[in-house]
């Protein structure tokens, strides 16, 4: 079956050094694909990369069988694709209606956008409780939670998470993955990058590593889990 994103012997990076020396990875439709990889592998790159938000020198992208190599990102985005970027990064003085709307902006119509924001609220019901509240003013591990739930109102095909549990106190790392399972429960396929090796591993099908650039090791969870070559990535050796 065609991978709903395809990622061929990528090459991008900053200046003169290239970061990522050629990665190939697929993203199979309604799956949870991870990527692993210790502190500066890359994995921030690959995702701006695919993105259109750095430029790829060179390589393939694909979502579909579409060619999307060298798109802008608000016609890759368009396609379908949703990120949740590293960090926190809601409106802080927007309210938490005001910031899932900002994450609804390309829907066409009305009703499309009060079906999304149900849809929002099944996952996430504190926000709810907090449409009117400012997103500046919520806890880190809430405004996580409402990052996800902007991400959900684009009503992507593929979401993409930049290690969503960074920073992240233990209750919020449990409910993040737990959400992350959820949306893929419901047919979205993911793409999770992480450096929480168990619990990533623990909700995904199949997962990639990353070192320096290049994709060392990939494998159903199973065997990464026993690989050398993702103690290697983390731990060195
Ligand atoms: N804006 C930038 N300019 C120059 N170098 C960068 C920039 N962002 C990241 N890098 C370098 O690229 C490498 C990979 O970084 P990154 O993709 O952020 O890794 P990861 O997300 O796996 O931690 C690192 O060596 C980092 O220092
Ligand atoms: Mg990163």
């Amino acid at each position: 079956m065609t991978p709903l994103l395809k990622i061929e012997n990528t090459v991008s990076g900053y200046d003169e050094a290239d970061v990522l020396a050629g990665v190939s990875l697929d993203v199979a439709e309604r799956e949870i694909t991870c990527l692993l990889g210790a502190n500066g592998a890359g994995k921030t790159t690959l995702i701006r990369t695919l993105l259109g938000l750095n430029p790829i020198r060179s390589g393939k992208v694909f979502f579909k069988t579409t060619e999307i190599t060298g798109w802008p990102t608000h016609e890759i985005v368009r396609l379908g694709i949703t990120c949740v970027p590293e960090g926190r990064r809601v409106f802080p003085a927007m309210t938490v209606l005001e910031n899932l709307r900002m994450g609804g902006y390309l829907n066409e119509s009305k009703s499309d956008i009060s079906e999304r924001l149900d849809y929002a609220f099944t996952i996430f019901p504190k926000l709810k409780e907090r449409v009117g509240q400012l997103a500046g003013t919520m806890s880190g591990g809430e405004q996580a939670m409402l990052t996800i739930a902007r991400g959900l109102m684009g009503n992507p095909e593929l979401i993409i998470f930049d290690e969503p549990s960074l920073g992240l106190s233990p209750l919020f790392v449990k409910e993040n993955f737990r959400v992350i399972q959820e949306i893929n429960g419901q047919g979205i396929s993911v793409l999770l990058v992480e450096q929480n090796v168990r619990q990533t591993l623990a909700i995904s099908h199949v997962g990639h590593v990353l070192a320096q650039g290049k994709i060392i090791t990939s494998g159903n969870t199973e065997t990464l889990r026993e690989s050398d070559a993702l103690k290697a990535a983390y731990f060195g050796g």
